[in-house]
C-alpha cells in the first residue's frame, strides 16, 4: 500500500501519496497538492524539490555516491572512454562492440563543420568569450540539419545527437584557432574522440600534434567524469527549454549559457584564478581562508548543493593530476597551493560545521593546464563533457507524457493599483 502524507490546513486534512525511489531519498508527490488545497509550495534553488522523474544518474550526497545508469564512476573512469560512457548516458545501457563500432563511425561521419558555418568565427571578435561562441554556433547548427524537427524522424535524431557530440568539439577547437590566428585543423578521420580535439587544437600545417597516452588518457577521464550530474542547473535549464517542444540543438545551447556562471561551469576559471593569485603570494593561505569566512569571497572549488561530503569525481580527478604530473615530468605550484589550501580548509570548522569538501571544479582546471588547455577554454571544455547528459536528459524529458515546464510564485508586489496620467506623476 501507497504510504501517505497527511498535511492539516484550515482544519482539513488532505493526504498525498509518497513516491518510492529505486534507491535513495523518496518523495511527497503533491501534483494534486494546488487542487485540492489551494496552496502551492515555495522552493528557492529547488532544494526540495524533485522536477521529473529521472533513470540516468544517481547521486547521494550524504556518502558521496555517483553512479552513471546504475554504474559506480569510479568504475567508469577505470574502465571506460568518454564516447562509450556517451552511448551509454544517452541510450541507458553499456553498449556492446558493434554498437560502440556504429557510434563511433556516425561521430566520425559528423565531425566535420559545414563550409557556411566557418564565416561565424571570421565575425566573432578574436578575444571574444569562447562560451558564447560555442552556444551561439551549436545553436546555429539546427539551421543545418533541419529535419530534426520533424521529432518522428528517428534516424534523424541518431545522426543529429552524433552531430551534436562530435562538432562540438570541433567547434571548440576552430574558435581556440580563430582567436590565436592559427589556420583551422580539420578533424582527422583515424583519430579517437579525444586524439582528435586534441590534433584539432595543437597540430600546426607544418607539424602534426600526436599527444601522449597519458594525456588522452586524462582528456577522457575529464570529459566522462562531467558527463552527467542529474538534475544541475544547466541540465534543469536544457530540460525546461526542451520542455516547449524546442528542439535538441536550441535546447543544448541553453545549456552552454547556463554552465557558464561562476557558481556553476565557470567554477573550474574561478578555481584557477585563485590558486595563481594565492601561487603569485598576495596573501598567504590562512589570510584568504579568513577573508572567507568573513564572507568576503567564496572558496571556489569547494561546497557542492548536493555533497556533503567528497566529490567521488574530486578523488577520481585529484589521483588523475597527481599521475598525469608525475607521467610528463611536470612540477606544478598551483597543485601544491590547491594541496595546501584543501588540508587548512579541510581541518577548519568553518568547513566542517558546513559540510564543505572539495568539489569536481577543485582539480579539474589543473588537469587542462597540464594538457595546455588555455584558462578561457576551461568552460567551454566542460561543456563539451556535459554534452552527452544534457542529450540524454533531453530525450528522457521528451518521452512519455512531456509537460510544459511552468512554475508557480508567491507574489510579493503591489496590489491592484490606481493609473495615473503621465504628465501628473510625482517621483516616488
Ligand atoms: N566558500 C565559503 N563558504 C561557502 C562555500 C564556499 N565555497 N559554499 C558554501 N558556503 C557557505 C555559505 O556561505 C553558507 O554559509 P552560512 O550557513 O553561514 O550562510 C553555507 O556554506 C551554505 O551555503 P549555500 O550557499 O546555502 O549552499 P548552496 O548549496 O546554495 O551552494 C554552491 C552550493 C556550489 C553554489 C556553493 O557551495 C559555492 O558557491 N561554491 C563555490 C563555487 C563552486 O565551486 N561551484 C562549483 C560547484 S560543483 C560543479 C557544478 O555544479 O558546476
Amino acid at each position: 500500500m501507497t504510504e501517505q502524507v497527511k498535511l492539516e490546513y484550515q482544519g482539513k486534512i488532505f493526504e498525498f501519496p509518497v513516491m518510492r525511489a529505486s534507491t535513495g531519498e523518496e518523495c511527497i508527490d503533491i501534483r494534486e497538492l494546488r487542487a485540492k488545497t489551494g496552496l502551492t509550495t515555495l522552493d528557492p534553488g529547488f532544494g526540495n524539490t524533485a522536477s521529473c522523474e529521472s533513470g540516468i544518474t544517481y547521486v547521494n550526497g550524504e556518502k558521496g555516491i555517483l553512479r552513471y545508469r546504475g554504474l559506480p564512476i569510479e568504475i567508469v573512469a577505470e574502465n571506460m572512454t568518454f564516447v562509450e560512457t556517451a552511448w551509454m548516458l544517452i541510450y541507458g545501457r553499456q553498449p556492446t562492440l558493434s554498437e560502440m563500432k556504429q557510434f563511433s563511425q556516425r561521430l566520425t561521419n559528423n565531425e566535420l563543420l559545414h563550409e557556411g558555418l566557418l564565416h561565424h568565427f571570421d565575425a566573432f571578435p578574436a578575444n571574444g568569450q569562447p562560451m558564447s561562441i560555442l552556444s551561439a554556433v551549436v545553436n546555429s547548427l539546427i539551421c543545418y540539419s533541419p529535419e530534426i524537427m520533424d521529432t518522428t524522424n528517428e534516424e534523424a535524431l541518431r545522426n543529429a545527437i552524433a552531430a551534436i557530440i562530435s562538432k562540438v568539439r570541433t567547434i571548440a577547437a576552430f574558435s581556440y584557432r580563430k582567436a590565436v590566428g592559427l589556420p583551422y585543423v580539420y578533424p582527422d578521420p583515424q583519430r579517437s574522440y579525444c586524439d582528435n580535439f586534441l590534433h584539432m587544437m595543437f597540430s600546426l600545417p607544418n607539424k602534426p600534434h600526436q599527444p601522449t597516452e597519458e594525456a588522452i588518457k586524462a582528456l577522457n577521464l575529464f570529459l566522462l567524469l562531467h558527463a552527467d550530474h542529474e538534475q544541475n542547473c544547466s541540465t534543469s535549464t536544457v530540460r525546461i527549454v526542451g520542455s516547449a517542444e524546442t528542439n535538441l540543438f536550441s535546447s543544448v545551447a541553453s545549456g552552454i549559457c547556463a554552465l557558464w556562471g561562476r557558481l556553476h561551469g565557470g567554477a573550474n576559471v574561478a578555481v584557477f584564478e585563485m590558486l595563481q593569485s594565492l601561487v603569485q603570494e598576495k596573501e598567504t593561505v590562512p589570510q584568504f581562508i579568513e577573508r572567507v569566512k568573513k564572507k568576503e569571497v567564496r572558496l571556489m572549488g569547494f561546497g557542492h548543493r548536493v555533497y556533503k561530503t567528497f566529490d567521488p569525481r574530486a578523488k577520481v580527478l585529484k589521483k588523475a593530476v597527481l599521475n598525469l604530473l608525475d607521467a610528463e615530468h611536470v612540477s606544478d605550484p598551483l597543485i601544491e597551493k590547491a594541496q595546501e589550501l584543501e588540508q587548512y580548509a579541510l581541518a577548519d570548522d568553518y568547513f566542517k560545521e558546513r559540510n564543505l569538501y572539495p568539489n569536481v571544479d577543485f582539480y579539474s582546471g589543473i588537469i587542462l593546464r597540464a594538457l595546455k588547455i588555455p584558462l578561457n577554454m576551461y568552460t567551454v571544455m566542460f561543456a563539451i563533457g556535459r554534452m552527452p547528459g544534457w542529450i540524454a536528459h533531453w530525450l528522457e524529458g521528451n518521452q512519455g507524457i512531456r509537460r510544459l515546464a511552468r512554475p508557480r510564485q508567491l507574489y510579493i508586489g503591489k496590489t491592484e493599483t490606481k493609473f495615473v496620467p503621465l504628465d501628473l506623476r510625482m517621483p516616488e
